[in-house]
Formats: structure tokens, C-alpha cells, sequence
């Protein structure tokens, strides 16, 4: 059963009223059903259990660190792409050794904090990048575990802001060129050649991108075996979609049998950076009407809740089904939905028919536990709100909201600014 669900016509989470949970921590806040992470996880792990494999989750989708403890104890491990996140990681408990490290960008701090920690590999995505980690690594005494990051060139048919995988992205190094990077990297001293990695975007809703992309993977592999590079991890990055409005995503076990299927004779660790699929319908966002007004030709219902709190409308045009808390079946009416920010981009829905909500009414926006929080921030200077995780028929403040010391916290009044007296 959806762990989001009506019971007498009351929104629910699990056992919990979500009306509930609003009366105790106010609006608007994120909410997490403990049985769905837990569940979702577990389905995507539980489908490449044939193979061995370490699916480590993309802790950008979703950073708290209640969250990653709930893969970390099903034996999940982590894709960090910052410092911060290692911190977090490491914070949650997890196994340094099921940590990878991805993104563009990795500082020589970050490097270092990574090396110390002995994390399993970097995701590498450029040769300057490569240099660096192995002057880092020769100056700690400590060898770096690598993979390449190769750019596959398929198009995952998703949205631009998203796709990575492309020639034109700025992501991973080109292929044509993937063998010669690897010599160099045989040659550096403190680089330990561990694999080869790939990531073509996120929300892909077919499968044959992720086979195409490991269909060119596997042909790498063999030049590469024969240049004399052990590869024994095939990262095959994140991207699997969800539901949001009517999309038919491939199933976890239906990507799972045509990666194993394809993947067959390679004989290789597989390393998974799953995010989305594993928290995105697993969180909402609880937000409450402050008011409603119409013009000629159009209704707004005005909420607590702004792209400051949730961005992926704004930002991607994004699609979060809107639901009442309270009763279905009322009539209905075409809204928008907008938060408090003061920009005409700020809203949650556009020209949606919807309940006709009404003043201090409740709303749940559904399919907000990826790139929801994570991506928050105190525009307009707006406390980040709380995250709550229900189990069963309980409900913990994993994270709570902040508070206004908290917008003015490390800022400081140079002292001619200070006021003479
Ligand atoms: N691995 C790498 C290297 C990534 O760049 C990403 C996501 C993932 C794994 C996880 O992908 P997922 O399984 O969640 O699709 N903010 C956007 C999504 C950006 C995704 C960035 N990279 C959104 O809200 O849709």
C-alpha cells in the first residue's frame, strides 16, 4: 500500500494523521515516510542481488542525515559530490569504503578530506583533475583509488537541465580519449586504477539509454583490459525516473535485468548512484493556503510554502501532483499555486484544476523528497523549514525549522560600520 494515503478521507503518512504533524511543528514542512525509504531502497538493491554491486546512494537528492542512515544500515553507500557531503556521510555512519566521490569540481581540500578518509574511489572527470588528486595523494603517502569518468554520448531523453551524458555537457572525459587517459593514469604513482564510471542524466524514463551507454562502456573495457588496466568496478551512475504525473519509468528490476543481461561476462563490482528513485516519492511537501484571490480571468491560491522551499517548478517547469489534506471530491477549479516570494516565477503548480481550496486549508505537495530540501535556501530570508520522518505511527523532527538567529548566523558588522555613539 502507498505509504501516502487517505483513511476517512484524512491525508496520511503511514499511521499519521498529516494534519497531525502540522498541528505540532506549524507549515510548511518536508515530510518522509520511514517504510518508503526503507522499501525503495531495498527494491533497487534486492534487484541486482545476482551481481555483486554497491548501490550508493546520490546524497544530493536528499542529505539528511535520518535519510542516509536508512540505506547505510540496509548496507547501502554513499555518492558525494562535495566535501560537505563526505561530512555527512561520515556522519551518518557510513562505510568509507562504499563511498564514491563524483562531480567537475573537486577542491584540493576536498581531495585531501576524501584521502584521509579513505574512501573507495574517485569518479574522475578531467586529466588536470587526475593530476591533482595524484600530486595530493604522493604528498599524504596515500594511494587514490580512481575511476574515469567517461561521457558516453547517449541521450537520455530527459530534460536539458539534467542530462549529463552528452558530448556538448560539461560532464565526464570523452571516450575517444578515455584510452589514453588511462595510460597516463597506469603511470602516475599514487593513483590506484579501480574502474571506469558513467552517468547519463536523471529522470530517464527508458531503459535503452542506460544500455546503450553500457554497450560502449563494456567496449572501452575490453581496449582497456588489453592496455593491461584492471577495471573492476563499473560505476554506472543514477538517472532512473519516477512518477510524477503519468510517466511509465522502468521498474528497478526491469533496469536491473537489462544491465545484468548486458553486463554479463564482464565480471565486475557494479556501483550504483540511485537518488530520485529512491527518495522521491518517498517525501512530500505539507505547505497551508494563506489566501485565495481571483482576477478576470484567473484564481490564485496563495501558500505558505515558495520556490525558495521548493524549486523544481520553477527551475525545470516541474510537474508535483497538489492534493487536500482533508476530503476529497469537493468541487473543482483551475489554480495556480504560488508561494510568498516576490517574483512572478514563484510558484508550486500553474493553470492546475484542483479542490477549491479554501483559507488556512492544508496541501500536500506530492513527490518532494528529491532535489526538494536539498535544494532549498533562505531567499527572501525565509527559515528553511523542518523535515519530519514518519514510522509507522510515530513521527520524529529529523531536522528543525530554523529560526531568524539562524538567517544572521556568521555575518558580521565590519567596525566602520559600527554605529558611533
Ligand atoms: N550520480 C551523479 C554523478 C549525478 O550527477 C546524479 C544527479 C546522480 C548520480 C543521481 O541522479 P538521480 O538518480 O537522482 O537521477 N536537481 C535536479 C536533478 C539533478 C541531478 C543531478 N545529478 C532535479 O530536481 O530534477
Amino acid at each position: 500500500m502507498d505509504d501516502f494515503h487517505y483513511q476517512n478521507d484524512e491525508l496520511c503518512c503511514e499511521r499519521v494523521p498529516v494534519a497531525k504533524i502540522a498541528q505540532k511543528v506549524g507549515t510548511p514542512f518536508y515530510l518522509y515516510s520511514y517504510n518508503t525509504l526503507r522499501r525503495h531502497f531495498r527494491v533497487f538493491d534486492e534487484a541486482f542481488r545476482t551481481v555483486p554491486h554497491i548501490t550508493c546512494f546520490a546524497l544530493k537528492a536528499n542529505s539528511n542525515i535520518s535519510v542516509l542512515r536508512t540505506f547505510i544500515r540496509e548496507g547501502g553507500g554513499v555518492d558525494i559530490v562535495s566535501g560537505g557531503e563526505l561530512y555527512r556521510a561520515l556522519k551518518a555512519g557510513a562505510d568509507p569504503q562504499k563511498i564514491v566521490y563524483s562531480g567537475v569540481g573537486k577542491r584540493i581540500d576536498e581531495i585531501e578530506f576524501a584521502l584521509s578518509s579513505n574512501i573507495l574511489l574517485f569518479n574522475v572527470e578531467s586529466a588536470q583533475e587526475l593530476e591533482t588528486i595524484d600530486a595530493v595523494a604522493t604528498r599524504m603517502k596515500k594511494k587514490a583509488g580512481i575511476a574515469l569518468r567517461v561521457n558516453p554520448d547517449v541521450d537520455p531523453q530527459t530534460h536539458p537541465h539534467i542530462s549529463t551524458g552528452l558530448k556538448e555537457n560539461k560532464f565526464g572525459v570523452d571516450m575517444k580519449k578515455a584510452r589514453e587517459k588511462y595510460g597516463r593514469a597506469k603511470r602516475l604513482r599514487s593513483v590506484d586504477i579501480k574502474g571506469i564510471s558513467c552517468h547519463i542524466g536523471s529522470q530517464v524514463t527508458k531503459i535503452t539509454p542506460f544500455v546503450d551507454a553500457l554497450g560502449r562502456l563494456k567496449k572501452l573495457i575490453a581496449l582497456l583490459r588489453k592496455d593491461g588496466i584492471s577495471i573492476r568496478y563499473v560505476d554506472l551512475g543514477g538517472g532512473l525516473g519516477i512518477t510524477y504525473k503519468n510517466e511509465v519509468p522502468p521498474h528497478p528490476v526491469e533496469y536491473a535485468e537489462a544491465v545484468i543481461k548486458s553486463a554479463e561476462e564482464l565480471d565486475c563490482t557494479f556501483i550504483f548512484e540511485p537518488g530520485r528513485v529512491i527518495v522521491g516519492n518517498a517525501g512530500i511537501l505539507m505547505t497551508k493556503v494563506l489566501y485565495t484571490k481571483s482576477s478576470a480571468d484567473k484564481n490564485f491560491i496563495i501558500v505558505d510554502a515558495g520556490m525558495n522551499d521548493l524549486i523544481r517548478p520553477s527551475l525545470y517547469n516541474s510537474y508535483h501532483r497538489i492534493q487536500p489534506v482533508m476530503g476529497n471530491g469537493r468541487k473543482e477549479i483551475n489554480a495556480d499555486i504560488v508561494g510568498p516570494i516576490c517574483e512572478s516565477g514563484d510558484y508550486l503548480a500553474k493553470g492546475r484544476t484542483v479542490p477549491a481550496f479554501e483559507r488556512g486549508e492544508l496541501m500536500a505537495v506530492m513527490s518532494a523528497g528529491a532535489y526538494g530540501f536539498t535544494m532549498s535556501s533562505n531567499y527572501n530570508s525565509r527559515p528553511r523549514v523542518p523535515e519530519v520522518l514518519v514510522n509507522g505511527g510515530r513521527f520524529y523532527v529529523i531536522r528543525r525549522r530554523e529560526d531568524y538567529r539562524d538567517l544572521t548566523r556568521g555575518e558580521n558588522i565590519p567596525s566602520f560600520l559600527k554605529v558611533r555613539r
